[in-house]
């Protein structure tokens, strides 16, 4: 028997994600200076397929047709983030007015075809300009930020349905500061931690900024967060699943929802804890109007560290397919914090998939994933958990960061030799359901 999907609010959001320097391309265009992530590509082995964000989708010369597309596929919303970098080159004075009219244009263009832009201020493109002086270990580039913010959400606040300041701050941290496996690339536990801390600081600081400068907006952040269960009931494994989870969950939540880090986890790092000043935390604290959640997986913890579950699902990422860890999530957030409204501003999968000689893109892998996702979100839903929107990672296959185009996000697919656009049987599944659900008739069945 199908299980029919559970009920979703009426004016519940459906959309679909990218980020600029995945996508946009133009990468040094109409006044494009470097990002992070552009100087990170030409270190050589960083990206597994030696590629970059030179060209990605082209989707800044293309934007009418993807505008287009956007339409077509009947999305409601769209989250996309402005490239710090083309906007204000250097990160600090001038301001790049090409920069600032394609993202009027695209807002504009969005607003015209009936689309609800949802942006994210920072996505990890860092002007390369701040990175030389720093980056986020220094605490000065937090008020570029705000500088920025401000600026971004005076100028199109009052056409956007909401403003995020963060993109997965612990990415950021931890992969970029720590792992030194996405940009800037450093191994630095002290200065992950460091960093972190600075990105909240940006975000509770812009926050002020743009409230104080009247922005009307909703104002939030996204953070990726998934429950993190032991791999075996061992006294190691279930230590070490608490403390990741005070990394990625507890650090970032106590922090926004109660102004303060978990004490376990700064025991844990000792010496490498963040330097705070007096009044920092407070600011951290200072309500958001919505909570963005990133999901895509589980973490399993155990030995070797993070490993899926033996028997399990697993994507082309090798992320094990585990749609109820979103519900649990949800669930436990609403228990744990004063939750916000919150939207799933990521939610995907990655498999290799192709057009066939019909030049259709069979993707019954993401299909599934896709709808026990969502039928996930619904059951946090009806479990209370208010949930006000989802989003699909990602429109377009694109620049997957340390994988290059090697990995397929996409409900439409991306032949990056012609950039032809094809739509895939997940794009048509969603455009149906979304239709479905917006008109009320018999919902589509899992
Ligand atoms: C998230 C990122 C997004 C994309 C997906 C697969 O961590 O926010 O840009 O890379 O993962």
């Amino acid at each position: 028997m199908p299980t029919t999907f559970p009920d979703f609010p009426k004016d519940f959001v459906w959309g679909a994600a990218t980020s600029a320097f995945q996508i946009e391309g133009a990468a040094f265009t109409d006044g494009r200076a470097a990002s992070i992530w552009d100087t990170f590509c030409r270190t050589p082995g960083a990206i597994v397929d030696g590629s970059n964000g030179d060209i990605a989708c082209d989707h800044y010369h293309r934007l009418d047709a993807d505008l287009d597309l956007m339409r077509d596929l009947g999305l409601q919303a769209y989250r996309f983030s402005s490239a710090w970098s083309r906007v204000q080159p250097d990160g600090a004075g001038a301001w790049n007015q090409k920069g600032l009219d394609f993202y009027d244009r695209l807002v504009d263009g969005l607003l015209a075809r009936g689309i609800a832009p949802y942006l994210t201020l920072y996505h990890w493109d860092l002007p390369q300009a701040l990175q030389d002086q720093g980056g986020w270990a220094n605490r000065e580039v937090a008020l570029r930020f705000v500088d920025y913010a401000e600026t971004m959400a005076r100028r199109f606040g009052d056409r956007l349905a909401s403003i995020a300041t963060h993109n997965e701050p612990w990415v950021v941290a931890t992969l970029g500061h720590e792992q030194g496996i996405f940009a800037p690339g450093l191994k630095s536990r002290r200065t992950a931690t460091q960093v972190s801390h600075h990105l909240l600081l940006s975000h509770g600081m812009a926050l002020l900024a743009m409230r104080a400068a009247g922005v009307k907006a909703p104002l939030g952040i996204v953070l990726n967060q998934a429950p993190s269960v032991p791999a075996t009931e061992t006294d190691g494994d279930r230590a070490k699943a608490k403390l990741a989870d005070g990394l990625l969950v507890r650090w970032y939540m106590d922090a926004l929802f109660r102004g303060r880090y978990p004490s376990d986890v700064l025991l844990d790092l000792g010496d490498d804890a963040p330097e705070l000043h007096d009044g920092d935390m407070a600011i951290i604290r200072t309500p958001i109007d919505f909570l963005g959640i990133n999901y895509y997986t589980r973490s399993v913890v155990g030995e070797p560290a993070f490993t899926p579950a033996p028997g399990s699902e697993l994507t082309d990422m090798g992320w094990e397919v585990y749609p109820q860890g979103l519900t649990e999530l949800l669930v436990r957030l609403r228990r744990d914090y004063p939750l916000p409204p919150v939207y799933i501003t990521e939610n995907g999968a990655a498999f290799a998939d192709a057009p066939d000689a019909q030049g259709r893109v069979h993707d019954g892998d993401r299909c599934r994933y896709l709808q026990r996702h969502i039928a996930a979100v619904g059951d946090a839903i009806a479990a209370d958990v208010d949930v006000r929107g989802y989003f699909v990672w990602s429109l377009f296959d694109n620049f997957e960061w340390p994988f290059g185009y090697t990995k397929r996000f996409g409900i439409v697919h991306v032949d990056y030799a012609t950039q032809q656009r094809t739509p895939k049987d997940s794009a048509l599944w969603y455009r149906e359901f979304i239709a479905a659900q917006a008109t009320g008739a018999a919902r589509p069945t899992l």
